[in-house]
């Protein structure tokens, strides 16, 4: 039997099932300000494929159709909204299709924001394309702006030399790993963007929590959380995910076994199967 975390007043570790917008200034009614926001927006990119035909193995990626909410977008609403909720100083992260790039720094731009890196995820595990045509899918873009009223920003370098932009993880929304959502990103992908971005016992804000994962890799971390989600399908299993999450390792910590926080999770079948499968990737 699964017992839910309490919902507390004061939005902290907590994801609203609410558009991030009219959240957004929820929380600056209340005087909340976080320190670093990742945001994984729709990217408007779904569309028919035969990625359904892939039955080879279980979890199998089945299509490129994510659902309603990846039809229309506008993202000027919310990062307009996200500079005003950002300490001075702190970062915003914004994943996207490469296509989109210049749209995304043209607005951030207007908000006030300063465009610093681009940060690539590297596929370890991309889905197939035509190898006589076309390069592998296996990029994805995420920018990195901060909101500069003073020459001082949160950069903890985890490299032992240069800090690298490119972070090669597997993605986790297909094959062996466990799929909640069908463009979720990887845990550890978000752990080390929170790590260098922020630092411990600070707050990150996810507008846009999907299947949670920005939670998970919060407290991973030892940092607050806050999020959004407008979808309630997703929302009740991000609400699952992160409640037996923390269970999970509530219960480790109690009987003091080592924590190996990533893979305490267990697969949740009924999870699966929530609009279609498949994950972000440039076209
Ligand atoms: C790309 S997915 C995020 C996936 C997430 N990073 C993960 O790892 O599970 C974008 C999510 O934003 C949600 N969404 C779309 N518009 C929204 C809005 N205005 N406010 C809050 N959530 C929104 C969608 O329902 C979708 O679940």
């Amino acid at each position: 039997m699964v017992k839910y975390l309490i919902v507390s007043k004061n939005y902290i570790n907590q994801v609203i099932n609410k558009n991030c917008v009219n959240g957004m200034d929820s929380l600056i009614a209340q005087g909340i300000m976080v320190d670093l926001i990742v945001a994984d927006p729709p990217y408007v990119i779904s569309r028919d494929s035969n990625f359904h035909t892939m039955k080879d193995r279980k979890n199998a990626r089945t299509g490129t159709k994510f659902g309603e909410w990846d039809k229309e977008f506008d993202n000027s609403a919310w990062i307009i909204k996200s500079f005003d909720i950002l300490k001075d100083g702190g970062a915003l992260i914004v994943f996207n299709d490469f296509k989109k790039a210049s749209d995304i720094i043209n607005i951030c731009y207007n908000a006030g924001f300063e465009y610093k890196d681009v940060i690539i995820w590297e596929k370890t595990n991309p889905m197939p394309r035509n190898r006589d045509r076309r390069y592998v899918p296996s990029l994805e873009l995420m920018i990195w702006f901060v909101k500069i009223q003073k020459e001082k920003w949160t950069f903890n370098r985890q490299g032992n030399t240069y800090q690298s932009p490119v972070m090669r993880y597997a993605s986790e929304s297909g094959g062996a790993f466990k799929r909640y959502h069908p463009t979720q990103k990887p845990v550890k992908l978000i752990e080390e963007i929170i790590k260098i971005h922020s630092n411990p016992g600070e707050l990150v804000l996810d507008p846009f929590m999907g299947s949670g994962t920005t939670a998970i890799s919060a407290i991973n971390t030892g940092r607050k959380y806050i999020g959004f989600e407008l979808e309630k399908g997703y929302y009740d299993i991000l609400t699952k995910r992160i409640s037996e999450y923390n269970i999970k390792i509530n219960h480790k910590k109690t009987n003091n076994v080592s924590l190996n926080f990533y893979n305490v999770e267990e697969e949740i079948e009924e999870h699966i199967g929530i609009g279609q499968q498949s994950f972000h990737f440039a076209m």
